[in-house]
């Protein structure tokens, strides 16, 4: 069943705190390169760009909330140490190769004297899972340990607790990068022995409100949606968006003193391929989870996201973009598609 969608024509700073905590971001916003009306002319000038829109993320983001965000290299560094203070914690790098096509006939090598470039990346971040003890806030990788030491309980009792050989000490007790979160079937079994077993004057063990052990529930709902997708790595392959796929002004102009693309001009320079939004919002989101696009555009995210059952929430304060944003959504603005992945 297709999503609801709701398109803000105007800033996003307005309408963040209306739109339900998101389950998933998707940022596609100032590249640093004067690429739309706003966008910074360099990079330098991203971090300040980006700041009111990091904070409200983090403030309306819950623990399992994903952000995934579009930029160049160098805007992204620009911009990570912002994110990563916010609470942000770096998962993976995906980098979009658009091929020698991209470059073809317009780049030499020897005048630039670097290599032409060819990629954006799209970085993949969660919230960093922080809990309150006694000696300050610690990681979950942390917090697993030391609650388990707490209970006086030798560490080889936690194979025992959830029913394995020496997997619970190699994966969820371990302090090393072999780390692993424990399922929410195997976190109960070590939170209820915890609670038994442990030293009595200790107890609650593994609570998250220093009242009562956390539940299983409560455990699966810290952990971000994965539906992993068989054979498909971090470096996704599209050529840039040419031929069906791309929007072009076609004499649809709704706001020609703001834009006005001559009949076969891009509609907007930075639409991006609806096959890669697809991809980010069946990997890390569920059916009626929230889906947030800021920086609208022609709303490729949302697009993705509504036709795979998900609720999308955008802006865009460009009634030329925004107009056919909402065409788009509403499925009267159809143009075909690229097949899937190259
Ligand atoms: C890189 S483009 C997004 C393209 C989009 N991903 C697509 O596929 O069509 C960024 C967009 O953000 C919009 N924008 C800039 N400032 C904004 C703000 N404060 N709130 C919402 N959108 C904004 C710009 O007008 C521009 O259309």
């Amino acid at each position: 069943m297709r999503g609801h969608s709701t398109l803000y024509r105007g800033p996003v700073q307005a309408v963040y705190g209306d739109w339900p905590s998101p389950d998933l971001i998707v940022s596609d916003g100032a590249y640093g390169v004067g690429g739309f009306p706003g966008d910074p002319r360099t990079p330098e000038r991203l971090e300040r760009w980006y700041a009111e829109h990091i904070v409200a993320w983090s403030n309306r983001a819950h623990p399992a909330t994903t952000l995934w965000f579009w930029n160049t290299e160098i805007g992204w560094a620009t911009v990570h140490p912002l994110l990563a203070r916010e609470g942000w914690e770096y998962v993976q790098t995906i980098l979009w190769d658009k091929g020698i096509g991209h470059i073809a006939g317009n780049v030499n090598g020897e005048t630039i004297r670097r290599l032409p470039t060819v990629t954006e990346v799209c970085v993949f971040y969660r919230r960093r899972l922080m809990f309150t003890t006694r000696d300050g806030p610690v990681s979950a990788c942390h917090w697993l340990r030391s609650e388990w030491r707490r209970t006086g309980l030798p560490l080889y009792r936690a194979n025992e607790a959830c029913g394995v050989k020496n997997a619970a000490t190699r994966k969820y007790l371990t302090q090393d990068w072999l780390w692993y979160f424990p399922p929410a079937e195997m976190m109960d079994r070590l939170v209820a022995y915890a609670n038994v077993q442990g030293d009595p004057d200790g107890r609650p063990y593994y609570s998250m409100d220093g009242k009562r052990p956390v539940t299983a529930a409560e455990w699966a709902r810290l952990r971000h949606p994965w539906h992993h997708e068989h054979a498909l790595t971090n470096v996704w392959a599209h050529p840039p968006l040419n031929g069906a796929e791309r929007y072009r002004g076609n004499g649809r102009r709704v706001a020609p003193r703001v834009h006005n693309p001559g009949k076969n001009a891009r509609a907007h320079l930075n639409q991006k391929p609806l096959e890669f939004m697809r991809r980010i919002v069946k990997l890390a989101s569920n059916e009626g989870d929230t889906v947030w696009e800021p920086f609208g555009g022609l709303c490729t995210a949302s697009v993705a996201a509504v036709e795979a059952g998900r609720n999308a929430f955008a802006a865009e304060p460009d009634p030329y973009f925004s107009s056919l944003a909402e065409r788009r959504l509403a499925g009267r603005f159809v143009c075909d598609e690229l097949p899937s992945r190259m």
